[in-house]
């Protein structure tokens, strides 16, 4: 498994960071076996797997489910939870008793929170708590609301001057990596070279120290808008939708169990059942 050491050689490297979101015992071993080098469960889960709107009704309980089954799919890869919208915000208390959950019952080896100010004070009481964690600016779904719409961030000068210096902030307070959403390009890149810790972009252009997807997103198994950012690497949907109707027509015309899948029993069995 690798660690936080290991990414910190991978960004002076220049050696890219795969990770990608898993919600769940199959998608976590598939993405072991791929040999990702960061697992994210993320609370885009909400709108993915639970069929949500937004990520803001996901709680603590949800991550901790699905953070559980990830880790029993695997159990060799580093495994990263989105703390939940407000579960770091009410009190130091309730972020070091949601963040204990998350670790000690879900078995996340990091935990991920959205937003500079007053959370990079949280990350700091986090991080010297013993918990790793990473930072996510840019576009922050949590606070959706706020932002007026899911939208491009740092476009222009003065907000792109914000997002370094709450990327700095984010490093000092102890954040192990950084995720950057939907910034332009040439912002991530700036980023990127200002601070020491890996940046993982998501529509942040090539040149971050690695890439996030959703898992849905990269096999187009899922029924949310696809953003621009997002490459389809499989059409799961038509695969899946194509076996099901297979199967549904085949109960119809009763081709469906054949002998290859049916159990017999002896001839002489069945004659006493008739009386
Ligand atoms: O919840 C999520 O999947 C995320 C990634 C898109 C970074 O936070
Ligand atoms: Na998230």
């Amino acid at each position: 498994m690798k660690t936080t050491t290991d990414f910190q050689k991978m960004k002076t490297n220049g050696e890219p960071i795969v990770m990608l979101t898993a919600y769940d015992f199959p998608s976590a071993k598939l993405a072991e076996e791929a040999n990702v080098d960061v697992i994210l469960v993320g609370d885009s889960l909400g709108m993915v797997v639970l069929g949500y709107e937004s990520t803001i009704p996901v709680t603590v309980e949800d991550m901790v489910h699905h953070t559980k089954a990830v880790r029993r799919g695997a159990k060799n890869t580093f495994i990263v939870t989105d703390m939940p919208f407000m579960s770091y915000h009410t009190s130091i208390e309730d972020t070091m008793k949601n963040a204990m959950k998350l670790m000690q019952d879900g078995g996340a080896h990091a935990l991920k929170l959205e937003g500079a100010g007053d959370v990079c004070f949280t990350i700091s009481r986090l991080v010297a708590a013993g918990v790793p964690v990473v930072a996510h600016l840019g576009l922050t779904p949590q606070s959706v609301g706020v932002l007026g719409g899911y939208k491009v961030q740092g476009k222009d000068s003065e907000t792109a001057k914000k997002l370094i210096e709450d990327a700095k902030e984010a490093e000092k307070a102890g954040a192990m990596m950084l995720v950057l959403e939907c910034v332009p390009k040439q912002l991530a890149e700036v980023i990127t070279s200002e601070i020491s810790i890996p940046t993982i972009g998501i529509g942040a252009g090539n040149k971050t120290d690695g890439q996030v997807l959703v898992y849905h997103d990269v096999i187009q198994n899922g029924f949310g808008h696809i953003p621009k950012f997002v490459k389809p690497y499989a059409d799961a949907n038509s695969v899946i939708q194509n076996a099901i109707q297979q199967y549904r027509s085949e109960v119809k015309t009763r081709e469906f169990p054949d002998d290859l899948h049916s159990f017999t029993m002896k001839e002489e069995q069945l004659v006493s059942l008739y009386g």
